[in-house]
């Protein structure tokens, strides 16, 4: 029997020798894969045009978490041909960086709507939220027309803004300490939008309800379904390579 042999053999046949080998094996595979994130400040590769949502957005997004829109809608493309087809470009990573919590889903009796921002009219939304079967006959999806009698209450924005910087999203001390106006201006046609787009650039502002008289819940909902997906600008060059 080989040298080499011999040596294994005592291993396999020493239960204390085998686990200690085995362990140290383990080992440095985990501290290959681990000790490299201790040194690495982020695991998500940055895409231009990816920015944290506006006070306006984080509204309608709270919304959408609240009805459990989730159940039925995913906000995840998966790089496969009939999805890309679809839906467009595949979620990259970046997309949902800011997400707290995120809403990829993992359900869809209704269609994906990472990139449903821009696909349809205001008004759409508002009918189709009010009532899906007068835009789509044969939907099964509820209606929530409550959204657009109900004022929104969105409490103190300032904070919800801290708390979200708290858990990372890179908000500056600015635009804290504006959210309650950026929150206003975003739904207001008459105000100046010039800073809330420089904080927040490819910002939409507009009444998004067709009722200019009130802030309500739905113009928060439909402001945060308009910007799904807009965020970052595909036609200008592939950030990533084509689906494998
Ligand atoms: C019971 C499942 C269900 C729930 C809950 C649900 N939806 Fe839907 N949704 C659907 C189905 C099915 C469709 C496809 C038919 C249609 O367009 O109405 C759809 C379609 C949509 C569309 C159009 C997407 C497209 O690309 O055509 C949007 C936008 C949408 N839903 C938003 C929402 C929002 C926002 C909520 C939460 C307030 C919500 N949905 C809750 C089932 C659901």
């Amino acid at each position: 029997m080989s040298k080499l042999a011999q040596g294994h053999n005592k291993i396999e046949r020493n239960v204390t020798l085998l686990a200690v080998f085995s362990f140290i094996a383990v080992a440095i595979g985990g501290i290959v894969e681990i000790a490299p994130l201790f040194w690495i400040d982020n695991t998500i590769e940055e895409v231009d045009g990816v920015r944290p949502y506006t006070p306006l957005e984080l509204a309608g997004r709270n919304i959408y978490v609240r009805e459990g829109c989730y159940n039925c809608h995913s906000q995840m493309i998966r790089p496969f041909r009939d999805e890309v087809e679809r839906y467009g470009h595949y979620s990259l990573a970046a997309e949902s960086m800011y997400d707290r919590p995120f809403q990829w889903g993992s359900k869809r009796t209704g269609p994906d709507l990472a990139r449903v921002g821009g696909r349809y009219s205001d008004e759409w939304h508002v009918q189709h939220m009010i009532d899906p079967r007068a835009v789509v006959p044969e939907s099964i999806m509820p209606p929530y027309a409550f959204l657009a009698d109900r004022d929104l209450d969105h409490g103190d924005m300032s904070a919800h803004l801290r708390a979200m910087a708290r858990l990372g999203v890179p908000y500056t001390e600015e635009a804290i300490e504006k959210a309650n106006e950026d929150l206003a201006t975003q739904a207001d046609s008459m105000a100046s939008p010039a800073e809330l787009q420089k904080r927040y650039p490819k910002a939409q502002i507009r009444d998004f309800d067709g009722n200019p008289d009130r802030l309500t819940e739905m113009d928060a909902l439909v402001a945060y379904l308009q910007m799904l997906g807009t965020l970052v600008d595909f036609e200008m060059g592939e950030p990533l390579e084509q689906p494998r």
